[in-house]
């Protein structure tokens, strides 16, 4: 693998999958891969899980990590040919050759903005790294996707399932927050790839970008999008369409026992309780958000194995 900045790089999903389930399984045996290698984790933005998942993937595999937030660094432009007289210090054409010098990996969480579509659709950060960093890239949620995650919870419904062909229900949610598209998005994609019998179901106005729904089955009644669901993926985004925007906080679609029904409840975390999903859900014997969150650091294992051995 040369980057992990979407689904796309990932060579063979079925082997990747496999593969990280035998890493859970024998999380060390692999360690020498990188020794004397390092991993630089960038952050734009707050996180829990990537980061600690991510650093202890790097760890199992014998690199050295070092994080930057990147707040706390120089300013950084990332337009072509600006005259840098204002507050941005860097530009990133230097800071990612340079990070480049002191790593072997770079991974990047650079969110969206939320406000400007075309700018945020064009992952500048993301794809700025790409551009002049001299080491593979790893995506750990950029403004439209978040490929390790998606790649968790493909493990997590492999691990799950006791049916060939389950069915799974990505079920939008409330949020007192305008929250980016891009867990959607890449699950979306994911469910897309895998062997199940999938359905979306929102409130109409918080249709995802149409390029990446395709023809999955999109269903306004989120009862009837439910029935007979093996797993329900609950995730709250904001306005693709009217972009940025909440237009809905009704508070029937947050997702309760009796909505579950036998499924089991998968959600990214963090999760804002009895807003998102009551209680009774998160604390029952259905919810698997731990055990996803677990396989946070055997998705980002067994891709910064696959990068390494092909450095
Ligand atoms: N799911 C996820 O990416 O969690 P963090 O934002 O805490 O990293």
């Amino acid at each position: 693998m040369k980057n992990y900045t979407t689904l796309k790089d990932i060579s063979n999903l079925s082997e990747t999958i496999r593969e990280a389930i035998l890493l859970k399984m024998s999380p060390f045996e692999y360690s020498h891969l990188g020794k004397n290698k390092t991993l630089i984790m960038l952050f734009f933005n707050s996180s829990l899980r990537t980061r600690l998942s991510t650093e202890k993937a790097a760890k199992n595999l014998g690199m050295d990590v070092m994080i930057l937030n990147v707040n706390d660094a120089w300013n950084l432009e990332f337009e072509d040919g600006t005259v840098m007289n204002m507050d941005r210090s860097e530009h990133i054409k230097e800071a990612a050759q340079v990070i480049s010098q002191y790593a072997d990996i770079i991974a990047v969480r650079a969110f969206p903005t939320l406000q400007d579509k075309a700018k945020d659709e064009s992952e500048f950060v993301l794809n700025s790294f790409k551009k002049y960093a001299t080491v593979p890239i790893v995506n750990m949620e950029s403004s439209t996707a978040h490929p390790l995650q998606a790649l968790t919870d493909a493990i997590t419904i492999s691990e799950l399932t006791e049916k060939k062909k389950p069915k799974v229900v990505l079920s939008w949610a409330p949020h007192p927050k305008a929250l980016p598209q891009a867990v959607a998005n890449t699950f979306v994609e994911m469910m897309q790839d895998l062997d199940v019998d999938f359905t979306i179901t929102h409130p109409k106005g918080y249709e995802l970008n149409s390029e990446i729904t395709k023809d999955s089955p999109i269903n306004h009644n989120q009862e009837e999008a439910l029935k007979d669901a093996d797993f329900v993926y609950v995730k709250n985004w904001s306005s693709y369409n009217d972009y940025g925007k909440i237009l809905n906080n009704d508070s029937n679609w947050m997702m309760t026992k009796a909505k579950l029904g036998n499924a089991k409840f998968m959600h990214c975390l963090p999760v804002r309780r009895n807003v998102v999903v009551e209680d009774a859900v998160l604390d029952s014997e259905q919810s698997v958000v731990i055990q996803q969150a677990n396989n946070r650091t055997f998705a980002a294992q067994v891709v910064l194995k696959q990068i390494l051995e092909d450095l």
